[in-house]
C-alpha cells in the first residue's frame, strides 16, 4: 500500500489551517484502499518551542481528540505520540550525523530567528537553540523511520520534507551497499488550502495569534469571526472576494457551488456583517458534530491513552526491527 504520515506539532489548540491543510485531507486519505497511514502527534517537536510543560500535556490531550473527532479510525491506521517510539530520537542520531550543516542552515525556522536577531543587531544565534537548529533532522526521523511515500502538509512544511529527502538520499548513498534502505517522502500539497490565512490575512498560525480554533464553542467561534479584518467597503459597496481572507476561508469549507454563490453576492455588495454571519452558519454546520465528539473524547482521557498506547505498539512493531537493520548497516551490530 502507500505509506501516507503526518504529525502536529503539540503546542497549543488545533485551529482551522491544522485542520483544512493537514488533518482533513490526511483522513481522507487514509480511507483509500491502498492506504497504510500514519499519523501523530509530535510532542518532542513541541518541546522545540514551548517550555510550558502544562501547556504542552493539555495540548497533546487536544491533538489527540482532535485527530479521533475528525473522523480518524485508529484500528485503520497506526495512531501514536513520537515520544511513545523511542526508536525516533535513536534514529535522529543516526541522521545527525550524515546531515550536513550546511543544510540546516538554510532551512526556514532557523533562518528567520537568525534574521531576527541580525536585525535586532543581536548575536546571530541569540536565543536559538540546538533543537531549533536540528528541527528538520527530527523531522526527518519521524518520516524515515516508517518509510513513507507521501506526507501531506501545509506549504510551511515542504522545505522540512525536502530536507529529509536529502538526509535519506544520503544515508542510502554511505550506508544501502546499492539498496534503498530508506524511501524517499514526498510532500502532498492541497493547493486551495495550502496557506490557510488568519484573522489578519497572514497565514493562521499559533505564533500569529490570527487563528480561528477547530472546535471552539458556537460562541468562541463566532467572536473569532467577528475579528476577521475586513476592508471598509459599506453595505451595497461591491467586494472583492479574491482579495478578502473572509472569502478564502468560506471557499476552504464550500462546496464548489456555495462559493460561486457567495462570491457573486460579494461581489453584489454584500454587507461584511452578513458575510460574517454565513462564514459561521457554514463553519457552524461542518464543526458542530465534531466539536461535540471532541468534547466527549476530552473528557475521557484514559481510553484516548489506551489508543495512544496501542498505537504506539502497532508503531514500534515496525520501528524495532526497523532501527536494528539501520544500526546493523552503520557497524553497531552485535558481536555474536
Ligand atoms: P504544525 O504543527 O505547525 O502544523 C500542523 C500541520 O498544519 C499545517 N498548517 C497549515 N496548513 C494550511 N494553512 C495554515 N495556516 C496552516 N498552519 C499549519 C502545517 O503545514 C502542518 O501540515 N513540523 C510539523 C509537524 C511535524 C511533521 C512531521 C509533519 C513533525 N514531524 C513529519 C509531517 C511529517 C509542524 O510543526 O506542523
Amino acid at each position: 500500500g502507500t505509506r501516507i504520515l503526518t504529525g502536529i506539532t503539540t503546542t497549543g489548540t488545533p485551529h482551522l489551517g491544522n485542520y483544512a491543510g493537514a488533518i482533513r485531507p490526511a483522513v481522507l486519505a487514509s480511507r483509500a484502499p491502498d492506504a497504510d497511514s500514519f499519523y501523530f502527534l509530535a510532542d518532542y517537536h513541541a518541546l522545540i518551542k514551548c517550555d510550558d510543560a502544562e501547556r504542552i500535556q493539555r495540548s497533546r490531550l487536544e491533538i489527540a481528540a482532535t485527530w479521533l473527532a475528525c473522523g480518524l479510525d485508529a484500528e485503520r491506521v497506526t495512531f501514536y505520540r513520537q515520544s511513545d517510539i523511542p526508536e525516533i530520537p535513536e534514529l535522529t542520531w543516526l541522521l545527525t550525523c550524515v546531515a550536513g550543516k550546511g543544510l540546516l542552515n538554510r532551512a526556514h525556522a532557523y533562518k528567520a530567528s537568525v534574521d531576527k536577531n541580525v536585525e535586532a543587531g543581536e548575536d546571530p544565534d541569540a536565543g536559538v537553540t540546538m533543537g531549533l537548529f536540528s528541527y528538520p533532522v527530527l523531522m526527518a526521523a519521524d518520516i524515515l523511520m516508517f518509510n513513507a511515500h507521501k506526507v501531506p502538509v501545509g506549504r510551511d512544511q515542504i522545505q522540512h520534507v525536502e530536507m529529509a529527502r536529502d538526509i535519506g538520499q544520503r544515508f542510502n548513498h554511505l550506508f544501502g551497499k546499492g539498496r534503498e534502505l530508506f524511501t524517499l517522502p514526498e510532500a502532498v500539497v492541497e493547493e486551495s488550502v495550502a496557506t490557510l490565512p488568519g484573522l489578519d490575512g497572514r497565514k493562521m498560525s499559533k505564533s500569529y495569534d490570527n487563528t480561528i480554533p477547530l472546535f471552539g464553542s458556537a460562541k468562541q467561534l463566532k467572536d473569532a469571526i467577528a475579528r476577521i479584518v475586513t476592508d471598509s467597503r459599506l453595505p451595497g459597496e461591491p467586494k472583492d472576494p479574491d482579495s478578502a481572507q473572509l472569502f478564502t476561508l468560506y471557499q476552504a469549507f464550500a462546496t464548489q457551488e456555495q462559493s460561486t454563490r457567495f462570491r457573486d453576492e460579494l461581489q453584489q455588495g454584500l454587507a461584511w456583517g452578513e458575510a460574517k454571519q454565513q462564514l459561521f452558519g457554514l463553519l457552524d454546520a461542518q464543526l458542530g458534530e465534531g466539536r461535540e465528539r471532541y468534547a466527549e473524547l476530552l473528557a475521557r482521557p484514559a481510553e484516548l491513552e489506551d489508543i495512544l498506547q496501542a498505537g504506539a505498539a502497532k508503531a514500534r512493531r515496525i520501528a524495532t526491527p526497523f532501527l536494528g537493520e539501520l544500526r546493523e548497516a552503520v557497524g553497531l551490530r552485535n558481536f555474536r
